[in-house]
Protein backbone atom coordinates (compact mmCIF):
# COMPACT_ATOMS: atom_id res chain seq x y z
CA UNK A 1 0.00 0.00 0.00
CA UNK A 2 1.55 3.33 -0.53
CA UNK A 3 0.80 6.69 0.81
CA UNK A 4 1.93 10.10 1.18
CA UNK A 5 3.52 11.32 3.93
CA UNK A 6 0.45 13.62 4.76
CA UNK A 7 -2.24 10.67 4.69
CA UNK A 8 -0.41 8.72 6.51
CA UNK A 9 -1.65 7.63 10.22
CA UNK A 10 0.75 7.80 12.90
CA UNK A 11 1.25 4.53 15.54
CA UNK A 12 2.98 4.89 18.86
CA UNK A 13 3.59 1.23 19.58
CA UNK A 14 5.23 0.69 22.95
CA UNK A 15 7.88 -2.30 24.25
CA UNK A 16 8.41 -2.13 20.17
CA UNK A 17 11.95 -3.11 19.64
CA UNK A 18 11.31 -7.04 19.99
CA UNK A 19 8.65 -9.82 20.12
CA UNK A 20 5.13 -8.99 20.16
CA UNK A 21 5.89 -5.07 19.91
CA UNK A 22 8.44 -5.02 17.06
CA UNK A 23 5.68 -7.59 15.32
CA UNK A 24 3.26 -4.94 15.24
CA UNK A 25 5.34 -2.26 14.80
CA UNK A 26 6.52 -3.82 11.51
CA UNK A 27 3.19 -4.96 10.33
CA UNK A 28 1.25 -1.45 10.79
CA UNK A 29 4.42 -0.18 8.70
CA UNK A 30 3.96 -2.43 5.93
CA UNK A 31 0.38 -0.95 6.39
CA UNK A 32 1.19 2.71 5.91
CA UNK A 33 1.86 3.95 9.05
CA UNK A 34 4.98 5.60 10.30
CA UNK A 35 5.55 4.82 13.41
CA UNK A 36 7.66 6.14 17.18
CA UNK A 37 8.54 2.57 18.21
CA UNK A 38 9.04 2.97 22.42
CA UNK A 39 11.66 0.69 23.94
CA UNK A 40 14.42 0.93 26.80
CA UNK A 41 17.60 0.27 24.57
CA UNK A 42 19.60 3.14 24.48
CA UNK A 43 19.39 5.84 21.82
CA UNK A 44 21.55 4.43 18.94
CA UNK A 45 20.01 0.79 19.20
CA UNK A 46 16.20 2.13 19.40
CA UNK A 47 17.02 4.27 16.28
CA UNK A 48 18.68 1.71 14.28
CA UNK A 49 15.92 -0.87 14.64
CA UNK A 50 13.24 2.14 13.61
CA UNK A 51 15.36 2.81 10.99
CA UNK A 52 15.25 -0.38 9.77
CA UNK A 53 10.94 -0.62 10.20
CA UNK A 54 11.08 2.26 8.53
CA UNK A 55 12.76 1.22 5.50
CA UNK A 56 11.51 -1.83 5.04
CA UNK A 57 8.08 -0.39 4.38
CA UNK A 58 8.81 3.35 3.25
CA UNK A 59 7.39 5.09 5.84
CA UNK A 60 9.08 7.26 8.71
CA UNK A 61 9.43 6.28 12.39
CA UNK A 62 11.43 7.13 15.15
CA UNK A 63 12.11 6.14 18.51
CA UNK A 64 11.90 6.76 22.13
CA UNK A 65 13.22 5.84 25.13
CA UNK A 66 11.13 5.54 28.32
CA UNK A 67 11.17 3.35 31.45
CA UNK A 68 7.71 3.04 31.91
CA UNK A 69 7.73 1.51 35.54
CA UNK A 70 8.50 5.05 36.22
CA UNK A 71 5.02 7.54 36.24
CA UNK A 72 6.54 10.31 35.05
CA UNK A 73 7.88 8.88 32.31
CA UNK A 74 5.12 6.81 31.42
CA UNK A 75 2.72 10.42 31.44
CA UNK A 76 5.31 12.20 29.22
CA UNK A 77 5.72 9.53 26.55
CA UNK A 78 2.85 10.57 24.27
CA UNK A 79 4.22 14.32 24.27
CA UNK A 80 7.64 12.72 23.45
CA UNK A 81 6.41 10.54 20.78
CA UNK A 82 4.39 13.72 19.33
CA UNK A 83 7.50 15.96 19.22
CA UNK A 84 9.66 13.24 17.67
CA UNK A 85 6.98 12.51 14.82
CA UNK A 86 3.46 14.08 15.22
CA UNK A 87 1.07 12.80 17.47
CA UNK A 88 -0.36 9.13 17.44
CA UNK A 89 -3.53 8.42 15.35
CA UNK A 90 -2.82 4.81 17.29
CA UNK A 91 -1.64 3.93 20.61
CA UNK A 92 -0.72 0.43 20.90
CA UNK A 93 0.06 -0.49 24.56
CA UNK A 94 2.60 -3.59 24.48
CA UNK A 95 5.14 -3.30 27.08
CA UNK A 96 5.12 -5.76 29.78
CA UNK A 97 7.26 -8.00 32.11
CA UNK A 98 6.06 -11.29 33.98
CA UNK A 99 7.14 -13.01 37.37
CA UNK A 100 5.76 -16.25 38.62
CA UNK A 101 5.89 -17.16 42.16
CA UNK A 102 3.37 -18.44 44.62
CA UNK A 103 1.64 -15.65 46.46
CA UNK A 104 2.70 -16.17 49.57
CA UNK A 105 6.31 -15.77 47.74
CA UNK A 106 5.81 -13.02 45.86
CA UNK A 107 8.22 -10.75 45.88
CA UNK A 108 6.84 -7.03 46.78
CA UNK A 109 9.34 -5.52 44.10
CA UNK A 110 7.78 -7.30 40.86
CA UNK A 111 4.16 -7.02 42.37
CA UNK A 112 5.02 -2.93 42.03
CA UNK A 113 6.82 -3.44 38.44
CA UNK A 114 4.26 -5.79 36.66
CA UNK A 115 1.06 -3.88 37.80
CA UNK A 116 3.63 0.04 36.82
CA UNK A 117 4.82 -1.92 32.94
CA UNK A 118 1.77 -3.93 32.44
CA UNK A 119 -1.27 -1.62 34.04
CA UNK A 120 -0.37 1.92 34.74
CA UNK A 121 1.40 2.65 31.81
CA UNK A 122 -1.43 1.95 29.55
CA UNK A 123 -3.57 4.38 31.89
CA UNK A 124 -0.60 7.36 31.33
CA UNK A 125 -0.50 6.73 27.61
CA UNK A 126 -3.60 7.10 27.25
CA UNK A 127 -4.99 9.66 29.60
CA UNK A 128 -2.00 11.63 26.88
CA UNK A 129 -3.11 10.25 23.71
CA UNK A 130 -7.01 10.63 24.05
CA UNK A 131 -7.27 14.79 23.88
CA UNK A 132 -5.55 15.03 20.19
CA UNK A 133 -7.42 11.66 19.21
CA UNK A 134 -10.62 13.77 19.89
CA UNK A 135 -10.16 16.79 18.36
CA UNK A 136 -9.17 14.77 15.40
CA UNK A 137 -12.49 12.64 15.67
CA UNK A 138 -10.23 9.79 15.31
CA UNK A 139 -7.88 7.16 17.16
CA UNK A 140 -7.68 3.42 17.82
CA UNK A 141 -6.22 2.13 20.80
CA UNK A 142 -5.16 -1.37 21.16
CA UNK A 143 -3.98 -2.81 24.52
CA UNK A 144 -1.98 -6.18 24.49
CA UNK A 145 -3.61 -7.64 27.27
CA UNK A 146 -3.28 -11.45 27.67
CA UNK A 147 -5.44 -14.53 28.14
CA UNK A 148 -4.28 -13.72 31.86
CA UNK A 149 -6.76 -10.64 31.49
CA UNK A 150 -9.99 -13.11 30.97
CA UNK A 151 -8.84 -16.43 32.85
CA UNK A 152 -6.52 -17.43 35.49
CA UNK A 153 -2.88 -20.20 35.90
CA UNK A 154 -1.82 -20.45 39.16
CA UNK A 155 1.65 -18.52 40.13
CA UNK A 156 1.01 -15.13 38.06
CA UNK A 157 -0.78 -13.12 40.85
CA UNK A 158 0.25 -10.01 39.70
CA UNK A 159 0.33 -10.04 35.82
CA UNK A 160 -3.06 -11.62 36.25
CA UNK A 161 -4.23 -8.70 38.33
CA UNK A 162 -2.93 -6.11 35.73
CA UNK A 163 -4.06 -7.98 32.87
CA UNK A 164 -7.51 -8.20 33.89
CA UNK A 165 -7.20 -4.52 34.25
CA UNK A 166 -6.49 -3.21 31.31
CA UNK A 167 -8.81 -5.33 29.81
CA UNK A 168 -11.55 -3.45 32.38
CA UNK A 169 -10.10 0.23 31.97
CA UNK A 170 -9.80 -0.64 28.04
CA UNK A 171 -13.83 -1.09 27.95
CA UNK A 172 -14.12 1.67 30.22
CA UNK A 173 -11.92 4.54 27.75
CA UNK A 174 -14.20 2.58 24.95
CA UNK A 175 -17.19 3.55 26.49
CA UNK A 176 -15.70 7.25 27.18
CA UNK A 177 -14.43 7.79 24.00
CA UNK A 178 -16.82 6.08 21.29
CA UNK A 179 -18.66 8.68 20.24
CA UNK A 180 -15.33 10.57 18.92
CA UNK A 181 -14.42 8.18 16.49
CA UNK A 182 -11.85 6.61 19.21
CA UNK A 183 -11.99 2.68 19.16
CA UNK A 184 -9.95 1.16 22.32
CA UNK A 185 -9.74 -2.60 22.27
CA UNK A 186 -7.47 -5.51 23.48
CA UNK A 187 -5.99 -8.02 21.81
CA UNK A 188 -5.31 -11.11 24.37
CA UNK A 189 -2.73 -13.67 23.23
CA UNK A 190 -2.01 -16.97 24.04
CA UNK A 191 1.67 -18.95 24.21
CA UNK A 192 3.19 -16.69 21.62
CA UNK A 193 7.41 -17.32 20.62
CA UNK A 194 8.77 -13.94 22.43
CA UNK A 195 11.47 -13.82 25.32
CA UNK A 196 8.94 -13.10 27.81
CA UNK A 197 8.08 -16.86 27.79
CA UNK A 198 11.98 -17.70 28.26
CA UNK A 199 11.69 -18.45 32.09
CA UNK A 200 8.32 -20.77 31.98
CA UNK A 201 10.38 -22.68 29.07
CA UNK A 202 12.95 -23.38 30.72
CA UNK A 203 11.06 -24.33 33.83
CA UNK A 204 9.44 -26.86 32.06
CA UNK A 205 12.45 -28.03 30.30
CA UNK A 206 13.72 -29.09 33.25
CA UNK A 207 11.31 -31.54 34.12
CA UNK A 208 12.53 -33.37 30.90
CA UNK A 209 15.99 -32.84 31.38
CA UNK A 210 16.90 -29.64 29.61
CA UNK A 211 14.63 -30.95 26.81
CA UNK A 212 13.18 -27.76 25.29
CA UNK A 213 11.07 -28.47 23.07
CA UNK A 214 9.62 -31.35 25.15
CA UNK A 215 8.85 -28.42 28.00
CA UNK A 216 7.25 -26.26 25.10
CA UNK A 217 4.58 -29.14 24.29
CA UNK A 218 4.06 -29.78 27.55
CA UNK A 219 3.23 -26.09 28.14
CA UNK A 220 0.94 -26.31 25.27
CA UNK A 221 -0.48 -29.57 25.89
CA UNK A 222 -1.79 -28.07 29.19
CA UNK A 223 -3.48 -24.82 27.70
CA UNK A 224 -3.20 -24.00 24.05
CA UNK A 225 -5.48 -26.50 22.16
CA UNK A 226 -3.69 -25.51 18.83
CA UNK A 227 -0.25 -26.75 20.24
CA UNK A 228 1.38 -24.13 18.38
CA UNK A 229 3.25 -21.28 19.71
CA UNK A 230 1.55 -18.06 18.08
CA UNK A 231 4.01 -16.11 15.67
CA UNK A 232 4.23 -12.48 17.24
CA UNK A 233 3.08 -11.56 13.32
CA UNK A 234 -0.20 -13.12 14.28
CA UNK A 235 -0.95 -10.72 16.84
CA UNK A 236 0.50 -8.37 14.58
CA UNK A 237 -1.94 -8.64 11.94
CA UNK A 238 -4.73 -8.04 14.28
CA UNK A 239 -3.62 -4.85 15.78
CA UNK A 240 -3.59 -3.98 12.57
CA UNK A 241 -7.04 -4.81 11.76
CA UNK A 242 -8.13 -3.17 15.25
CA UNK A 243 -6.12 -0.08 13.51
CA UNK A 244 -7.87 0.02 10.44
CA UNK A 245 -11.08 1.62 8.99
CA UNK A 246 -12.68 -1.66 8.83
CA UNK A 247 -12.78 -2.00 12.34
CA UNK A 248 -14.64 1.00 13.65
CA UNK A 249 -17.48 -0.43 14.67
CA UNK A 250 -15.24 -2.51 17.72
CA UNK A 251 -14.83 -1.12 20.47
CA UNK A 252 -14.69 -2.56 24.05
CA UNK A 253 -13.63 -5.92 23.13
CA UNK A 254 -10.74 -8.30 24.64
CA UNK A 255 -9.98 -10.13 21.57
CA UNK A 256 -8.39 -13.80 22.15
CA UNK A 257 -5.92 -14.69 20.12
CA UNK A 258 -5.00 -17.86 21.46
CA UNK A 259 -5.04 -20.88 19.65
CA UNK A 260 -8.37 -22.30 21.37
CA UNK A 261 -7.17 -21.73 24.97
CA UNK A 262 -10.37 -19.63 26.23
CA UNK A 263 -12.69 -21.85 24.27
CA UNK A 264 -12.13 -24.45 27.04
N1 LIG B 1 4.60 -13.99 24.63
C1 LIG B 1 3.47 -14.41 25.14
O1 LIG B 1 3.19 -15.62 25.25
C2 LIG B 1 2.42 -13.39 25.58
C3 LIG B 1 1.13 -13.85 25.85
C4 LIG B 1 0.17 -12.94 26.24
C5 LIG B 1 0.48 -11.61 26.36
N2 LIG B 1 1.74 -11.19 26.11
C6 LIG B 1 2.01 -9.75 26.27
O2 LIG B 1 2.57 -9.24 25.09
C7 LIG B 1 3.32 -8.07 25.41
C8 LIG B 1 4.67 -8.13 24.72
O3 LIG B 1 5.42 -9.17 25.29
P1 LIG B 1 6.37 -10.13 24.43
O4 LIG B 1 5.79 -11.48 24.48
O5 LIG B 1 6.66 -9.53 23.13
O6 LIG B 1 7.66 -10.17 25.38
P2 LIG B 1 9.05 -9.39 25.29
O7 LIG B 1 9.71 -9.64 26.59
O8 LIG B 1 9.74 -9.76 24.04
O9 LIG B 1 8.61 -7.87 25.15
C9 LIG B 1 8.30 -7.06 26.25
C10 LIG B 1 8.53 -5.62 25.88
O10 LIG B 1 8.30 -4.80 27.05
C11 LIG B 1 9.34 -3.87 27.17
N3 LIG B 1 9.62 -3.51 28.55
C12 LIG B 1 10.06 -4.31 29.55
N4 LIG B 1 10.30 -3.59 30.65
C13 LIG B 1 10.00 -2.31 30.35
C14 LIG B 1 10.06 -1.09 31.08
N5 LIG B 1 10.49 -1.03 32.35
N6 LIG B 1 9.70 0.06 30.45
C15 LIG B 1 9.30 0.03 29.17
N7 LIG B 1 9.22 -1.09 28.43
C16 LIG B 1 9.57 -2.24 29.01
C17 LIG B 1 10.57 -4.58 26.58
O11 LIG B 1 11.51 -3.62 26.15
C18 LIG B 1 9.98 -5.38 25.45
O12 LIG B 1 10.00 -4.66 24.26
C19 LIG B 1 3.40 -8.00 26.93
O13 LIG B 1 2.44 -7.07 27.41
C20 LIG B 1 3.01 -9.41 27.34
O14 LIG B 1 2.45 -9.45 28.64
C21 LIG B 1 2.73 -12.04 25.71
Amino acid sequence: MSHTTSERRCALVTGATQGIGLAIAERLAAAGHDLVLHGIEPDEAGATIAARVAAAAGVRAAYVRADLADAEAAAGLVTRASAALRSPDVLVNNAGIQHTSPIESFPIDRWHAIVAINLSAAFFTMRAAVPAMRSRGFGRIVNIASVHGLVASVNKAAYLAAKHGVVGLSKGVALETAAQGITVNCICPGWTDTPIIAPQIEARAAQFGGDRAAGIRELLREKQPNLTLLPPARIGDVAVFLASDAAAGITGIALPVDGGWTAQ
